[in-house]
């Protein structure tokens, strides 16, 4: 293999498989995507963070790849955490699970573990302690993650797949290109508020800007001010409508007052964004007028704010049909402690740890209809799962039941 980019001698040992077969196949792979995207060199990464950990999405190649990886003993070099599998591993029997699909996914998760991977499975590892400062390089490939990382936290990735963030973990590096460099991380969409936002518009303002920018970097100047859990829910659904990997918010986002440098005013495109429009797209995202037959809450995993807002809105309320609340186990243990998952359960519902509503074989569970209140969920539970979604706010779906 020819290969175009400079390497560091302690790059080059791993490429001519000095450590062994898999860190010099990780480092092919590596190498490969740089010279893709014209990279010139590596970059040290601080965390990684790995997707492909649901049965549903690898079935049994990705079972097998991964065992195989595992089996020669290799190890990651840098903190590395997963994705949402397809269970929650510990309630997966109560929560009828089948049982074949349980015991596969938990073979996922131990080859992972066996690699030195942190068994977290959460799309919010920023909430849990895998948390990169400013202008730190990871290897992340959870598309809402991503935004949020590069968005929110000011740290650089790409939207990398599952087996080139392994591949990443495995060596401690990834190739320098796209928005690890400051040329790729401006804006060239401006996008003008007129009405302000709160609670599910966030998710319907990414959705419609998604579908438009596609993998551009879209600036918000906003008419309201967003909350960490509001600026979770727009980039999720930036990142699923369309492939974005960053944003800007003015005065709110870290790199908001670089987002314009050395552009030509030409080159940025504006869009306008109305209460009509936000309305409009919310609309859209429901797919039935019918009543949702599980309530998914969670999308990205749910922080304990959330959980405790949750808590209050069900204030007593008795539900008649199930609700799931989906998070990481580190954020249920806070939520076990604080009593938020008593409350929860007490009104019927469940907090659910390292699976959702997307990922999970929800489909073999009997549901037909699912209230949410995630942009990105909603856009994709009917092509993941073929099941019908309504998209509103908890209120609006407690309401309709
Ligand atoms: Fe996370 Fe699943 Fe949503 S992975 S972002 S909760 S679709």
């Amino acid at each position: 293999m020819v290969k175009s980019m400079y390497l560091t001698p302690e790059e080059e040992a791993m490429y001519d498989g000095e450590e062994g077969s898999v860190v010099k196949k990780s480092m092919e792979i590596l190498v490969a995507l740089g010279d893709i995207y014209g990279a010139k060199r590596m970059v040290n990464i601080s965390s990684a963070q790995i997707s492909g950990v649901s049965y549903k999405t690898i079935g049994d190649a990705g079972l097998e790849y991964l065992e195989e990886f595992a089996a020669t003993g290799v190890k990651v070099k840098v903190p590395s955490t997963l994705n949402p599998a397809g269970i929650d591993l510990d309630q997966w029997q109560e929560m009828a699970f089948p049982e074949d699909f349980a015991q596969k996914q938990q073979r996922i998760i131990d080859a992972y573990q066996q690699m030195g991977i942190s068994t977290t499975c959460t799309c919010t590892p920023y909430l849990v302690g895998n948390v990169p400062t400013v202008g730190s390089h990871i290897a992340w490939s959870e598309s809402s993650a991503v935004c949020y990382a590069n968005s929110v936290l000011g740290a650089r990735t790409n939207r990398e797949g599952g087996p080139g963030a392994l591949a990443a973990a495995i060596c401690g590096k990834t190739a320098e290109y796209g928005y690890h460099l400051d040329e790729d991380r401006r804006a060239n969409y401006l996008i003008e508020l007129e009405t302000s936002l709160n609670g599910s518009d966030y998710g319907a303002l990414g959705y419609f800007v998604g579908k438009i920018v596609g993998s551009g970097v879209p600036y918000f100047r906003l008419q309201s001010i967003p909350t960490v859990n509001d600026l979770k829910s727009l980039g999720a659904a930036l990142a699923s409508s369309g492939a974005v990997a960053l944003f800007h918010v003015e005065k709110t986002t870290p790199e908001y007052k670089d987002a314009f440098n050395d552009l030509d005013k030409n080159d940025i495109e504006t869009i306008t964004v109305d209460r009509q429009t936000i309305n409009k797209n919310k609309d859209i995202l429901s797919t039935t007028a019918n009543k949702p037959d599980l309530i998914c809450l969670g999308c990205p995993h749910a922080s304990l704010e959330e959980i405790k807002s949750i808590t209050e809105l069900l204030n007593g309320h008795k539900l008649n049909i199930p609700l799931w609340v989906c998070t990481s186990i580190s954020v249920k243990a806070a939520a076990d402690r604080m009593g938020y998952t008593r409350i929860i359960e007490n009104a019927g519902g469940k907090v659910v740890c390292d699976t959702c509503m997307v990922v999970a074989p929800i489909e073999d569970l009997g549901f037909q209809v699912i209230g949410v209140d995630s942009a990105k969920a909603a856009n994709y539970i009917p092509s993941m799962c073929g099941l019908d979604v309504v998209y509103g706010d908890l209120e609006k779906l407690i309401k309709r039941k």
